[in-house]
């Protein structure tokens, strides 16, 4: 056992204290904000997250896990300190470090000889080096050690991960952190610092590309008779491409991807190479979002001008509350701006969640759809698949469905007498 800190309580830090208060460690989880440590004190979470609440609340019970505000109240006799703050994008790309800066100012003149920080946030390239090279102690070693947590699936991914990521200066000291995961069956790489950086912005701006290609790649199939369905069958067979991350959707989103694939394309500029690959993609997932606009005035004489729209979905994706660089909120300002009058159903928003004024919300699907013209699936919620959309064509003022997710059944759609589109199936 270890006594471990863990700065910040986002989904995260929250999920890797959690995680590792499961493992056996004695860990204290920091967050400056005291109305989410009062929160989860009183044995409740701030987000959406499967099975956080229920490891959070076996954590507490047995005085494994405990939550305080501020770093210093955390770190005092913590041999191991995780960072899992946030770095948002700044107005230039970059990736703004301000938060993880700050933290590691006020927490190394006070922890024990010979911790180790760790950092989780994904941070520049060459960030974990110069903190290392300002802190005033030569007996802490700084370590990176990405997350590749999805939303939704945080735990799972933590307890389950394909691998390990560590990236430190020397060997003992990766085989320190290395330890602290030893009840978790993965394979670690263990690297140095720059490329465990590097890593974690290779795998978001990978799995980006896989989608916008994939997004591409349904454009193709509709317009030559082909079924993306089919193509991805044969396409991710193939070991060497896999079959994950091959769903086209009206493009990707999240707090991450956008904000990743900006940093790195910012971050090779900044060394001297223009990585137009990237730029590319970036630019490929806008031409996403307007082509599913374009889906929709298809189907409406091409004037969305006070047409009703029932938008279903909202976040991101689904199983996760997160509005953050939704492609939905994308798609429907953009509906928005032609003039289209939108109502919107999400199982996990709410008139608190902050979405823009030009959506109205909706309690239900049914009241969504009810004299719409045409409905867009934005989200793949399983409950918009098991809908009975047999009974939703009378509550329509037009049976219009576009579905950017591919999750309603094309053919029995089109028999029941509703005007389909989706991407790319035939
Ligand atoms: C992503 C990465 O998957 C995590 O490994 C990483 O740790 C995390 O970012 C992060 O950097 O913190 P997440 O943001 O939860 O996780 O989202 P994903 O599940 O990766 O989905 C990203 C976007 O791609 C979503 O908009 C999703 O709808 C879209 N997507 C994904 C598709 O359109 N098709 C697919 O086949 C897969």
């Amino acid at each position: 056992m270890s006594t471990v800190a863990v700065i910040g309580a986002g989904y995260v830090g929250l999920t890797t204290a959690a995680c590792l208060a499961h493992i056996g460690h004695n860990v204290t989880c920091a967050d400056i904000d005291e109305t989410k440590i009062a929160q989860l004190n009183n044995g409740k979470i701030p987000i959406h997250e499967a099975r956080l609440l229920e490891l959070v609340q076996e954590g507490t019970a047995k005085q494994l896990l405990k939550f305080v505000v501020g770093a210093q109240q955390a770190v005092t006799e913590s041999d191991f300190v995780f960072l899992c703050l946030p770095t948002p994008q700044r107005g230039d790309g970059r990736a703004d470090i301000g938060a993880v800066l700050e933290v590691v100012e006020e927490i190394s003149p006070i922890i024990p000889p010979r911790a180790i920080i760790i950092n989780k946030s994904t941070v520049p390239i060459g960030t974990n080096a110069s903190i290392h090279a300002t802190i005033e102690r030569s007996d802490i070693a700084v370590v990176s050690n990405p997350e590749f947590l999805r939303e939704g699936v945080a735990v799972t991914d933590f307890l389950q991960p394909d691998r390990i990521v560590i990236g430190a200066m020397d060997e003992e000291t990766g085989e320190r952190v290395a330890a602290l995961y030893a009840e978790i069956n993965a394979p670690i790489v263990q690297v140095d610092l720059a490329s465990a950086e590097t890593i974690k912005y290779a795998t978001n701006s990978f799995l980006a590309t896989k989608v916008s290609f994939v997004n591409g790649l349904a454009a193709v199939c509709e317009a030559v008779g082909a079924d993306i369905e089919l193509v991805t069958r044969g396409l991710g067979s193939d070991q060497r491409i896999g079959s994950r991350f091959l769903q086209p959707g009206p493009g990707w989103g999240g707090s991450c991807f956008p904000k990743d694939m900006q940093a790195l394309v910012r971050i090779a500029t900044d060394a001297g190479y223009e990585f137009d690959l990237l730029k590319a993609v970036i630019e490929a997932n806008e031409q996403q979002f307007d082509r599913i606009v374009a889906k929709a005035e298809a189907l409406l004489d091409q004037d969305l001008s006070e047409k009703n729209l029932a938008l279903l979905g909202l976040t991101f994706k689904a199983h996760t509350d997160d509005l953050r660089n939704s492609p939905a909120i994308e798609v429907a300002q953009r509906l928005a701006a032609k003039g289209a009058i939108l109502t919107a159903y999400d199982p996990m928003v709410t008139s608190e969640s902050g979405i823009p004024q030009e959506i109205r919300l909706a309690a239900s699907m049914e009241q969504a759809l009810t004299d719409s013209d045409l409905a867009l699936v934005l989200t793949e919620w399983p409950e918009f698949t098991r809908a009975n959309w047999a009974r939703f064509i009378s509550l329509m003022e037009g049976p219009r469905v576009v579905d950017a997710r591919n999750v309603l059944d094309r053919k029995e759609m089109v028999e029941l007498g509703y005007l389909y589109d989706d991407l790319g199936r035939t």
